[in-house]
């Protein structure tokens, strides 16, 4: 590690209370070896969402995603095994399967036509007799635990420390019964911010949402906001006034909007009957895509249809404010009259959890 990041790694106290904590350093949001550090120490060492399990349900089915710089593929193999792979040719290590999911008897590399099978193993090497000590059963996709919640597949990208489920805790027990929804569709959003940017603006416990969300705030009982916070995880709990109002699903009185976040990048919103899993995938210091994945209890008939509609409208108008406030952060960041900020202690706690936990896995290394 050079000193230079190991300086940078220092500045952050994550043993100070709340009452007294600074949050990390504005150079963790633009630091090329910072962000080097989170692929390997963050992004390399943590239970990940990958992908929908009803997008792998038959032998075959695959899907593909790049986590931090990570080629990963997951498959669905000839005898029903979930598997992951790196997605990574051991040829030329080109990217072996290139859309983003579909079907697929077997894993062919396009640059060279090496082909595996869904287990991984490598079967067809064209033109490579006469190689010496080459074993083709040295040469497989690398394998990737991979687990699944609900409807949702996890791949770990290093050896994890837990099962899944543990990682999760106590979210499993306490969602809400997650089959009776349907996936409806995914929108990706491409944002000039570090990814923890993002993730600092959902994890504030509402602290924005009257000034950059003018539109919502009617909606949520602001003052009655509450956060808490779990191992790995927390959840902001907004009790909603009754309303018709598509952004909150037909809300009933003592119903509640729940702001689940699984360290470090995934986001689940929920409300009555509908859920929106959202993904923040870093591609740079200053650059991250989000994903929505909208799941909806009733998809069928012209009124869930309408419904939908007009809910994932208000969805992309919700996530415009906060793409638009979170590039506006970033080049914040970047002025040098700014270093470090201070915490809410009534609406924060979210935000510094999030910063203690990265900084757990970073300063460790
Ligand atoms: S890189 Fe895949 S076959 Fe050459
Ligand atoms: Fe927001």
């Amino acid at each position: 590690m050079s000193t230079h990041l190991q300086e940078q790694l220092r500045r952050f106290d994550p043993t100070l209370p709340l009452e007294r904590a600074r949050t990390i350093p504005a150079a963790w949001y633009l630091d090329p070896e910072i962000h080097e550090a989170e692929r390997s120490a963050v992004f390399g060492n943590t239970w990940h969402f990958a992908g929908r399990l009803d997008q792998l349900t038959a032998p075959g089915a695959f899907v593909t995603l790049d986590i931090a710089g990570e080629p990963v593929l997951v498959v669905r193999d000839a005898a029903g095994v979930l598997r992951a792979f790196s997605n990574v040719c051991r040829h030329r290590a080109a990217v072996v399967m290139n859309e983003p999911c579909g079907m697929a008897s077997k894993l062919r590399c396009r640059y060279h036509g090496w082909t595996y099978d869904l287990a991984g193993q490598l079967r067809g090497t064209p033109e490579f007799e006469g190689v010496g000590e080459f074993a083709r059963d040295e040469h497989g996709l690398p394998e990737l635990a991979v687990s699944t919640w609900g409807p949702l597949v996890w791949v770990h990208l290093g050896r994890p420390a837990m099962p899944l489920a543990e990682f999760l805790a106590p979210l499993p027990e306490r969602l809400m019964d997650l089959n009776k929804l349907r996936f409806v569709e995914r929108r990706a959003y491409e944002v000039a911010c570090n990814w923890k940017v993002f993730v600092d603006n959902f994890l504030d416990g509402g602290y924005h949402v009257n000034t950059v969300h003018p539109g919502l705030s009617g909606a949520l009982d602001y003052s009655r906001y509450r956060t808490e916070t779990f191992d790995q995880c927390s959840v902001q709990v907004a009790p909603l006034k009754a309303s018709d109002d598509p952004a909150i699903a037909q809300s009933r009185a003592g119903d509640c909007a729940y702001y689940w976040w699984v360290y470090p990048n995934l986001m689940l919103n929920l409300y009555r009957g509908v859920m929106d899993v959202n993904v923040v995938l870093p591609l740079g210091p200053s650059r991250c895509q989000v994903l929505f994945d909208f799941y909806f209890e009733q998809t069928e008939g012209d009124g869930a249809r309408q419904f939908i509609a007009e809910s994932i409208r208000i969805a992309e108008q919700i996530q415009q404010e906060d793409m638009d406030i979170s590039v506006e952060v970033q080049r914040g960041l970047a002025s040098r009259s700014y270093d470090t900020g201070r915490f809410s202690v009534r609406r924060e706690a979210g935000g510094y959890h999030f910063h203690r936990l990265l900084a757990r896995q970073l300063q460790a290394r």
